[in-house]
């Protein structure tokens, strides 16, 4: 067992995972990385060079020489894409689908991995992502995978996009948000499951502090009952 600790969350678009995972980790005093925003640069790259994001070969030739990093500016998070901040530019809806589409990539996957797992093995950390407790950290002392129904999660999102001032239709919010996960479930490569020992907490029903607070007890309890 090494002294670094890492806590992996995973779950759909909108379960509240990048709040959740945030305040958790501010709360333990770990950094916290958002894994999304890796796919998010790379498709972001491939959407400026025109390209089909769903293809393979295009976007797989985008990956050599391609630069993505993460830096931490006071804990907070921000993205690179070579020596350009993207930060905010990821989070539009037409970057969100870019992002679904290639991460169904196997060469993307392969081309984040290590970035990934180099940060984990350096860092206390919370993480973030689809596969994050499968494949990219399945020795995570913590996994916990946050759900909540569709039409909960479109909610949380537009009010998301309102806040930073992009109006989007509810309907059309689910629609993407039902097809980026029918995309994200049934991708061949690494697809968003539970890995089988993490904790399920659906936050339909709660709210985003009642979330918090069952997460950081899970955190709690499994670190002190593991003796980290
Ligand atoms: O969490 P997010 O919405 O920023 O993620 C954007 C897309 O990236 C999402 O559709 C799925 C994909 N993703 C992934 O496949 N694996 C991860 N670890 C994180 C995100």
């Amino acid at each position: 067992m090494t002294d670094i600790i890492n806590i992996a969350i995973d779950g759909p678009a909108g379960a509240g995972k990048s709040t959740i995972s945030r305040r958790a980790a501010e709360h333990f005093g770990f950094i916290y990385v958002d894994t999304g925003a890796l796919y998010r640069a790379v498709g972001i790259n491939a959407l400026r060079l025109g390209l089909d994001t769903s293809n393979h070969d295009f976007v797989g030739g985008t990956l050599d020489g391609l630069e993505v990093s993460l830096r931490f500016v006071g804990g907070a998070q921000r993205v690179y894409l070579f020596d350009e901040d993207v930060s905010e530019e990821i989070r539009t809806p037409k970057a969100s689908m870019a992002a679904s589409d290639v991460s169904a990539i196997p060469s993307v996957r392969e081309f984040l991995f290590d970035l990934q797992r180099d940060i984990a093995a350096k860092n206390n950390c919370v993480m973030d992502g689809r596969d994050i407790g499968t494949v990219v950290l399945p020795e995570a002392d913590v996994k916990i995978f946050l759900t909540a129904s569709p039409e909960r999660r479109a909610e949380r999102r537009c009010a998301e996009l309102s806040e930073k001032g992009i109006k989007q239709d509810f309907e059309k919010v689910l629609a993407e948000m039902i097809q980026r996960d029918y995309n994200d479930s049934h991708r061949e490569i690494a697809p968003l499951k539970a890995a089988d020992d993490a904790i399920l907490v659906d936050t339909t029903d709660m709210s985003l502090e009642q979330s918090l607070d069952a997460v950081i007890s899970i955190i709690k309890e499994k670190i002190a009952h593991e003796g980290i």
